[in-house]
């Protein structure tokens, strides 16, 4: 018999599964989430959860200048990384002068970035990679609080118009925005600022990807679908194996939000940084693969490790983290070994079996717990790229400490 998906767990993504990577902000669809619909996409934007290199976590803020972002788009390209999707280069907080020009007009500083921001956009197109940038909603931006940035006025806020006006100019297609306290800071309230946003940005000829932050602190997956791309979940990922346990464990039960065109953001990668032993890095990237969450790598490319490097190219995760279908993982499982399983489009699925102890662990679960019907299943380890037996009941793996393995089942 030809197993099928077990439809407790697994309900087909309805509408908006382009493949495409343009499209329009202001005309997405719903698939799986809970939220309505306005109007079908002509094409989607985000189709797929965005994958990248964001300046933050590699040199956060006075480190960052022009030649750090060219050298990480050069790496990019020459690791081969944008051949397997990781395409946006992201300048994050700390790229603005102190002050706005005479006409308002956000400007590069013009110590760290000598050639400005245009000649930089035109520098990571010419490679076949995309542009992002950071703005804020309010009037100050999160480094101004937490790195002392000694900037005035540089947060968007009654500027939206010209900054999404620059964002064309420049070329930018792809942009954070930061909420940074601007509750506080301005008043503002954020469905209203981030969707004031979200309209310039429709207005615009150039098709933007718009990621919000606001990390996670009034549910944004509940009002950001219909606005933006991307939203934050969390608060900022630290580079330690702690954090990330930490953000998965938050991640359990936002798989109904996401979607072709509008993702859950559990926050950037941190692999390659801190003190992640080899299997907590691919833990992290395959468990940010399961989420369906964008995959923005934070480090130094040209200092990669070949075991981070291998773990950034595995192919196979990276696939799950694209599959079409957008469906995020659920935890089936929770404790010391978690097991998270999500549908594939052409009904395979993918399990992933965490292993959250200090020991190796024997993490074993069956086709019914994940989900999938009864009958034969091929089985592939895309953590190990190894064929396994196929099976018609059990499924599992020994796991180190802080490890994950991903199956992923086919119909056989
Ligand atoms: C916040 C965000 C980070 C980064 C910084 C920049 O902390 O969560 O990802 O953008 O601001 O200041």
């Amino acid at each position: 018999m030809l197993p099928v998906l077990g439809a407790l767990l697994w309900s087909s993504a309805c509408g908006g599964g382009s493949d495409t990577a343009s499209g329009d902000t202001a005309k997405k669809s719903e698939s799986t989430t809970s939220t309505t619909t306005t109007e079908a996409p002509k094409a989607m934007l985000a189709a797929t959860p965005p994958m990248g290199w964001n300046s933050w976590n590699q040199v956060r803020c006075p480190d960052l200048n022009e030649d750090v972002v060219k050298r990480a788009a050069d790496a990019l390209v020459r690791e081969e990384l944008d051949k397997v999707g990781y395409r946006y280069v992201v300048v994050d907080d700390c790229w603005q002068a102190p002050n706005r020009d005479a006409a308002g007009s956000l400007q590069s500083d013009p110590v760290r970035f000598p050639s400005g921001l245009d000649s930089l956009a035109k520098y990571v197109h010419d490679k076949g990679l995309k542009f992002g940038l950071y703005l804020a909603p309010g009037s100050q931006t999160c480094a101004m609080f937490w790195d002392a940035y000694p900037a005035s006025g540089i947060g968007s806020y009654g500027h939206e118009r010209q900054d999404a006006e620059m964002l064309q100019r420049i070329g930018v297609d792809y942009l954070k925005y930061d909420w940074c306290r601007a509750d506080e800071t301005d008043g503002l309230v954020r469905v209203d600022a981030f969707t004031k946003m979200h309209d310039e940005l429709a207005r615009l000829d150039r098709k933007i990807v718009y990621s919000i932050s606001e990390y996670g602190e009034t549910a944004p997956w509940t009002w950001a679908p219909p606005i933006a791309n991307v939203w934050r979940t969390t608060g900022d990922i630290a580079p330690v194996w702690p954090s990330v346990a930490a953000i998965i464990d938050s991640q359990a039960d936002l798989h109904p939000y996401a979607g072709p065109g509008h993702w859950n953001d559990p926050d950037m990668l941190q692999v390659g940084n801190g003190t992640f032993t080899p299997d907590e890095a691919r833990a992290h990237i395959g468990m940010w693969s399961m989420l369906a969450a964008p995959l923005m790598i934070g480090t130094d490319l040209d200092r990669l490790t070949p075991e981070v490097l291998d773990a950034l190219s595995n192919t196979e995760v990276i696939a799950i983290d694209q599959d079409p279908l957008g469906q995020q993982a659920r935890r089936v499982r929770a404790g010391d070994g978690e097991v998270w399983a999500r549908g594939l489009k052409g009904g395979d699925v993918a399990v992933a079996l965490l292993n959250k102890s200090d020991a190796p662990l024997d993490i074993q679960t069956t086709l019914a717990e994940v989900g999938a019907a009864a009958g034969t299943w091929k089985v592939r380890d895309v953590s190990a790229r190894a064929d396994r037996p196929s099976t018609d009941s059990a499924i599992g793996a020994t796991v180190p400490p802080h490890g994950l393995t991903i199956l992923r089942l086919s119909p056989s």
